[in-house]
């Protein structure tokens, strides 16, 4: 059953208590209300503005690592003002009222850590993490020469952000952690992601195929709305506390 009907709620609710296994895919959409840009949004999305390729990519930072690294600092000062909006404390909730209960997050701000989650799954690093980018190891502290890129102590090599670019692969474990959180839970849920950028759109399918209930929560229709079970059109900070306040009743 394909449904963009907000009235389901009650429905959903009524699944969501008959379940334990919950896991929950998030996208850049669950941080917008917190005044975090997304990514593909027009007008306000970060790539209506700026190219992918020029900023996210190995390449683009072995051209020019300066304005990468700058794009990223400019990105940690807008995210480090932001404060965890109702759709994450739900999420926070969530995970209390579930016996398993995964949260797998596209996202690098830290919100949902922020928001009280602690069974988290980041699959494209954290933003504020630093690693270098020739040993591929984390670096925490490092002299301040005035460098941009600053460098690393152990080796000079040019430290980067710890996240995933495009064209890179998702750490192993952390890949694998998500791909059985995907396949052996009962519910699926969605929320505010484009489904759009591999591996993360495969999780719904991996655990429609596994007969988990999917349950998308977006503003818009993104390719995985005709294929959940449910879509719910709407604001994440709108839908997801009513289901929340629903399975406290
Ligand atoms: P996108 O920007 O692609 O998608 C955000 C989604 O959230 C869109 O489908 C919006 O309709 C939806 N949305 C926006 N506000 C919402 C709200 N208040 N409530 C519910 N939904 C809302 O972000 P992601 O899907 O997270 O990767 O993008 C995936 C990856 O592409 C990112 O992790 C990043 C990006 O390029 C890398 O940088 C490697």
């Amino acid at each position: 059953m394909h449904t963009s009907n907000p009235d389901l709620i009650p429905e959903i609710i009524e699944i969501l208590r008959s379940n334990n296994r919950v896991t929950v895919l998030t996208g850049a959409g669950i941080s917008a209300e917190s005044g975090v840009p997304t990514f593909r949004d027009a007008q306000t999305g970060l790539w209506s503005k700026f190219q992918p390729t020029e900023l996210a990519t190995p390449q683009a930072f072995r051209q020019n690592p300066k304005l990468v690294w700058e794009w990223y600092t400019w990105r940690r000062e807008i995210i480090k003002k932001a404060l965890p909006n109702p759709a994450l404390f739900a999420l926070a909730e969530m995970e209390k009222l579930f016996p398993e209960f995964v949260l797998i997050t596209q996202n690098v701000d830290r919100l949902h850590r922020i928001a009280g989650n602690e069974r988290i799954i980041e699959l494209h690093g954290d933003i504020f993490k630093t690693k270098c980018s020739v040993e591929n190891i984390a670096v925490k502290d490092w002299p301040d020469k005035g460098d941009i890129p600053p460098l690393c102590p152990h080796c000079g090599g040019m430290l980067r952000p710890d996240v995933v670019w495009f064209g890179e692969s998702l750490p192993a474990r952390i890949l694998e952690a998500a791909w059985e959180a995907a396949s052996s839970c009962q519910v699926f849920l969605a929320i505010g992601t484009s489904s759009v950028v591999e591996p993360a759109a495969s999780l719904p399918i991996v655990a429609l195929h596994n007969s988990a209930v999917v349950i998308e929560i977006n503003s818009q229709d993104t390719p995985l709305s005709g294929i959940a079970n449910y879509s719910l059109k709407g604001a994440a900070g709108d839908i997801l506390p009513r289901l929340v306040s629903g399975l406290n009743r």
